[in-house]
């Protein structure tokens, strides 16, 4: 394992960016500045993010992880500061955004075939591209269930699926992941988490995960953001070198509970300091 930074040194005062971390860089932050009225969330935020790998962001309730995906993703306004892919901004990249909450996030009266070609249609790809990318990512992702079927027919599991394939049918540069599992169960989370990791090892889409659940953060990670309480800072960014595939047994992997132990002492010092 390899710490990037140290938690809240001076080091990482004046350069937050991940010191001493070999990676190209794909998402580049400088400057950012967010507040919701007198609250200021991020004060001149820098952080540069890896090309094709699996980001995880883990941090204190509220100290605004979701505000952070959702900036990057262009979701979020923001009152100062400059985010860029490979130079781009983010009206000339695509991405790929899966919610929380899979209830809302499908369209109820669309079969969820229809939901998955629905970023085609709009992008304007032509019927026969459009099966070929969905039939592509069916392999990918090993879908025994219906594709014909309404979102309302489906468990939450697979409608979480067809959210995440709907996300990458359109071959994302960066896709975004607040908290996918979260309204899912225990069993159905640990399916779905080694279905990304599959997926997302094939495909080497650059990717932010929002997690509350560090086991979960570190299981799928390259890399694990630590964010500090607000206003929010970087408090480590660290490599998750452990080997891949990973199964739930990695997660008593000693390499695995060193790098947890590791991780839960940086953000225990982060909730504490002011
Ligand atoms: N639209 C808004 N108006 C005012 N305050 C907001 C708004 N959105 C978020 N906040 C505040 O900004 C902070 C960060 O919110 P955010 O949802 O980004 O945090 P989070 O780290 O994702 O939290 P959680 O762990 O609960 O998911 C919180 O204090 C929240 O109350
Ligand atoms: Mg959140």
């Amino acid at each position: 394992m390899t710490l990037v930074t140290e938690p809240s040194s001076r080091l990482m005062e004046t350069s937050p960016e991940s010191e001493g971390a070999s990676f190209s860089t794909h998402i580049t932050i400088r400057e950012l500045q967010k507040r919701f009225g007198n609250n200021t969330l991020y004060e001149r935020f820098d952080l540069d993010l890896p090309r094709g790998e699996i980001i995880s962001v883990f941090g204190p309730n509220g100290c605004g992880k979701s505000t952070l995906i959702n900036m990057i993703a262009g979701i979020q306004p923001y009152e100062g500061g400059d985010i860029r892919f490979d130079g781009k901004t983010i009206a000339e990249t695509r991405i790929g955004y899966v919610f929380q909450n899979y209830r809302d996030a499908l369209f109820p009266w669309m079969r969820a075939v229809d939901n998955i070609a629905y970023p085609l249609k709009l992008a304007g790809i032509d019927a026969r591209e459009r099966k070929r990318r969905i039939d592509r990512l069916v392999d990918v992702f090993d879908v025994v269930f219906d594709l014909n079927r309404y979102p309302y027919e489906l468990s939450g599991g697979q409608q979480q699926t067809v959210s995440i394939m709907r996300a990458l049918v359109v071959d994302p540069e960066v896709l975004f992941l607040d908290e996918p599992f979260s309204a899912l169960d225990y069993e159905m989370t640990l399916v779905m988490r080694d279905q990304l990791q599959k997926v997302l090892r094939a495909t080497r889409t650059t990717t932010l995960l929002v997690s509350h659940d560090l086991d979960e953060a570190i299981y799928l990670a390259d890399r694990l953001l630590l964010l500090t309480r607000r206003p929010t800072r970087v408090a480590a960014f660290l490599d998750v070198p452990i080997t891949r595939p990973r199964d739930p047994s990695t997660t008593t992997d000693p390499e695995f509970v060193a790098l947890k132990a590791q991780a839960l002492g940086i953000f225990q010092a982060a909730v504490r300091s002011r």
